[in-house]
């Protein structure tokens, strides 16, 4: 393949580890990102834009020739970066490639109630739902007095992962949806979707489609989303993950490919969607059996800190060929061993915290790689902390327990003030 330009769009740690990975191919040209941070600038050049001012992102593709663009977050996709990109390089007769779906695609994460009806059309396991707006709040509270608890509330819209409310009390879900209705979440939750509460594990699957019908599943992986040990404490983006889950075995993926991931490339391509991307399951096993909890657009953070460490394939040419529609990889080859990824963040998250806090100590360790989220370069070449999530340690071992004790060996080498990480990431898989 000839050598290609590539410009990936994002800035957290799931960015940091796209970037790390794709800096790897022999077919990398010219390798930017935008607006990055402080890590990924080691991987290819930071430029400073937003991904959701389509016009600056269509100027650096004309500025720096670039072939690929790769779409690391979900809020361009939802605005329509696909139709955006696509309408400018056709108008100038140039050829551009894109990582991510259009606005119809994204909706699957755009809009829990799409998302609902699309899994019901097509038959796809999930939680027994209705929807319900501030015209029908009376039909909503009856709906949930027909469940029993605990109750799970939805926004519809993108809510920046605020958006589900998960209550014990019927009384208190009942309140909970008039202000969810009245605008908690703003228009996100004009309207709210109202869900049996399912119980079991979760996991997160990547599977990358190229638009046919055609598709390569990623190594599965854990999130840990709570803010304290033993998932406890407030919902955070995700404090570390887990590459390969062991309770994701063949079986269980056999069951997730036949039954979830199957019937929702066909139900993309029997609705006309020519989804050229990433697609996220986030997966509940009840039983034996996979539940879908969500659909997302794009890859998840943390886990792609640790599924990026565990891909041995060059992932550019596979990502060129998905936005081609032209998919010919049948599989990917992964790295045997276990990688798990723990995040620190800053003190006071996911609540109020402060920033600027300069990060000291060993940034680029043996046992580790270190994949920056909320970092930015300070003066005199001092990193310092810009976001609630800092950094991941991600390690391979060849088990949890040793990948695990290798990501946390390197945190104790690292400081800035406040710094916090979960020290049970994986534990609950042993
Ligand atoms: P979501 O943003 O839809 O992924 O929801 C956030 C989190 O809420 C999920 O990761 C689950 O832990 C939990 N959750 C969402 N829906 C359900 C459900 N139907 N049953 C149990 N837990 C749920
Ligand atoms: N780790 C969950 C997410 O990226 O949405």
């Amino acid at each position: 393949m000839k050598t290609v330009n590539v410009l990936l769009l994002g800035s957290g740690g799931r960015e940091a580890a796209i970037a790390w990975k794709l800096s790897q191919s022999p077919c990398m040209g010219k390798f930017f990102i935008a607006p990055g941070n402080a890590g990924t600038g080691v991987y290819g050049t930071n430029l400073s834009l937003n991904p959701t001012d389509f016009n600056a992102v269509y100027a650096a593709v004309c500025e720096h020739d670039i072939n690929l663009v790769v779409v690391g977050n979900e809020d361009p996709l939802v605005l329509g970066i696909r139709e955006a990109l696509t309408d400018k390089a056709q108008k100038d007769g140039r050829k551009l490639l894109i990582v991510g779906p259009g606005r119809d695609g994204a909706a699957l994460e755009g809009s829990k109630d799409f998302a609902k009806h699309f899994m019901e059309r097509y038959n796809i396991p999930t939680a027994r739902y209705a929807t319900f707006t501030s015209e029908t709040v009376e039909e909503g509270n009856r709906f949930l007095s027909t469940l029993r608890a605990p109750y799970v509330l939805k926004a519809d819209g993108l809510a920046a992962g605020k958006g589900v409310l998960i209550i014990d009390s019927l009384e208190e879900a009942q309140k909970a949806l008039r202000t969810m209705l009245a605008g908690q979440f703003g228009d996100a939750s004009a309207k709210v979707v109202i869900e049996e509460f399912l119980s079991g594990i979760e996991c997160s699957v990547f599977v990358l489609t190229d638009g046919t019908g055609r598709y390569l599943v990623l190594p599965p992986a854990k999130d840990y989303k709570r803010i304290g040990e033993g998932d406890t404490g407030l919902n955070t983006g995700g404090m570390g993950s887990v590459c390969p889950p062991p309770f994701c075995n063949d079986e269980f993926m056999a069951k997730v490919d036949e039954r979830i991931i199957r019937p929702t490339l066909e139900g993309l391509r029997s609705e006309n969607i020519d989804y050229r991307g990433f697609i996220f399951l986030g997966l509940i096993k009840c039983g034996d059996n996979p539940y879908v909890i969500e659909y997302n657009v794009r890859m998840g953070d943390p886990e792609t800190e640790s599924v990026m460490t565990r891909i041995a394939s060059d992932l550019l040419p596979v990502l060129v060929e998905t936005a081609a529609g032209n998919l010919t990889v049948e599989a990917l080859e992964e790295d045997p061993r276990t990688a798990v990824a723990v995040m620190a963040v800053s003190g006071g998250y996911p609540e109020a915290y402060e920033k600027n806090k300069v990060i000291s100590g060993i940034l680029n360790p043996d046992e580790s790689v270190i994949f920056h989220a909320g970092t930015k370069e300070g003066a005199d070449g001092t990193i310092l902390t810009s976001g609630g999530r800092v950094l991941a340690a991600v390690s391979y071992g060849d088990s949890i327990e040793d990948a695990a004790a290798r990501s946390y060996k390197t945190l104790e080498g690292l400081h800035f003030d406040g710094m916090y990480y979960r020290r049970d990431i994986g534990k609950d898989l042993l």
